[in-house]
């Protein structure tokens, strides 16, 4: 990145953005953010929609609102930049029923069985709005809430900062939560998130990203193929709840260590392919705590689109879009039908507070908690 161009987004994020246009004029290479008004919420808050743009020629369009992603444009193997994200082209969509499009998840990603866990000794009972489970933060997760948003700029591309402060005993979780989530389309075509958050008293936190991605930008996912360099998965019971069992993928429709094609064996005869209707599971890592390793490969071979997973998080839902159903018409009136999107949400394992041998998602007062994802576009 040039000096002119680091300057202005130091300026910018220190200005709050008001020297966006200036920005614009200074900065040759294209690579900026800008912000505009994207509506209200049901409560009558005004949120905003903000463009970043990198000096490649991609873009990822973010609100505040949920910490969406509401757009995010790649090149294919021709330069041609394509929409790889679903979702609404309005804010009305996200505020009626969505199905997580692009949305920032907490406080706890995926499921809790019955909504009960124990933590310290109390028991918490949170809404079972996935029946008969805990699904993704409740009735009002961090998908549904409105962050405290500042423009920012990092050597790596322009950025934006988004911080809400969860009250304690909000959606039934203990303790007041400050959660920040960086966005940064980096210039290597990278969407980088950095979570991190603190607590004043003792916590559960999974926090993860929805985006449903499609690299041909239509039609069935079926024929993405996919590499996850993982030796185990969590299966789960029928209400995708994880038995516990930490199970060798060999010899089973779950091995993706050789990239495979989503659609090759999704509808094999298999008791888990029919619990979660497809792929609806968590892969399992081996590695360090923390570590930042790559989690999966996806290659489009239409459009030569490849996108890479890496991330801090120890497991990754590989969900394959099963609850899609014809029902939901979203951008550029694409009706969104069975399997028309996939989602790679790297995590901590489901259910993990109910589930002793699992890595731990207790976070302390005093601790700070990290979690780096970055969805990383080539084509090829
Ligand atoms: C997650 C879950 C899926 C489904 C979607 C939202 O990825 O694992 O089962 O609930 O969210 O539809």
């Amino acid at each position: 990145m040039d000096m002119k161009l680091r300057t202005c987004l130091i300026l910018s994020a220190l200005a709050g953005g008001l020297l966006l246009s200036g920005c614009q004029a200074l900065s040759p290479s294209g690579s900026r953010v800008t912000r505009e008004a994207w509506g209200k919420t049901k409560e009558g808050t005004p949120v905003q929609l903000f463009t970043l743009h990198n000096a490649r020629g991609a873009e990822a369009k973010i609100s505040n609102y949920g910490g969406l992603v509401v757009s995010l444009k790649m090149p294919d193997r021709n330069g041609k930049f394509g929409d790889v994200v679903l979702g609404y082209d309005k804010i009305d969509g996200y505020l009626k029923d969505t199905p997580y499009f692009g949305a920032l998840i907490g406080r706890y990603g995926n499921r809790i069985a019955r909504g009960k866990f124990t933590l310290d000794g109390a028991s918490y009972t949170l809404a079972t709005n996935n029946y008969p489970n805990a699904l993704h933060g409740g009735v009002k997760g961090f998908d549904k809430v409105v962050w405290e948003p500042t423009i920012v700029g990092r050597p790596e591309g322009p950025g934006l900062k988004l911080q809400y402060v969860s009250r304690d005993g909000e959606e039934g979780y203990p303790g007041t939560l400050t959660v920040t989530a960086v966005y940064i389309l980096t210039e290597d075509n990278g969407l980088k998130l950095e979570f991190t958050a603190t607590t004043d008293k003792d916590t559960i936190l999974n926090l993860t990203h929805h985006s449903y991605f499609n690299l041909a930008g239509k039609g069935d996912i079926l024929g993405h193929e996919v590499m996850m360099p993982a030796d185990r998965f969590t299966p789960v019971d029928s209400t995708l709840i994880p038995t516990g069992e930490l199970k060798p993928v060999d010899g089973t429709p779950f091995d993706f260590r050789k990239s495979t094609a989503i659609g090759a064996r999704i509808n094999q005869d298999d008791e888990q392919l029919k619990f979660g209707k497809g792929y609806d599971h968590n892969w399992v890592f081996t590695k360090a705590p923390d570590q930042f390793t790559l989690l999966a490969s996806v290659y489009e071979p239409t459009t030569g689109r490849t996108l890479e997973v890496l991330s801090t998080e120890p497991g990754l839902q590989f969900y394959s879009g099963n609850f899609l159903d014809g029902t939901i018409t979203g951008k550029g009136k694409w009706t969104y039908q069975f399997r028309n999107g996939f989602c790679m949400e790297p995590q901590h394992f489901p259910d993990s507070p109910n589930q002793p041998n699992f890595p731990t998602v207790v976070l302390k007062p005093g601790q700070v908690y990290h979690n780096t994802i970055v969805y990383r576009f080539s084509a090829k």
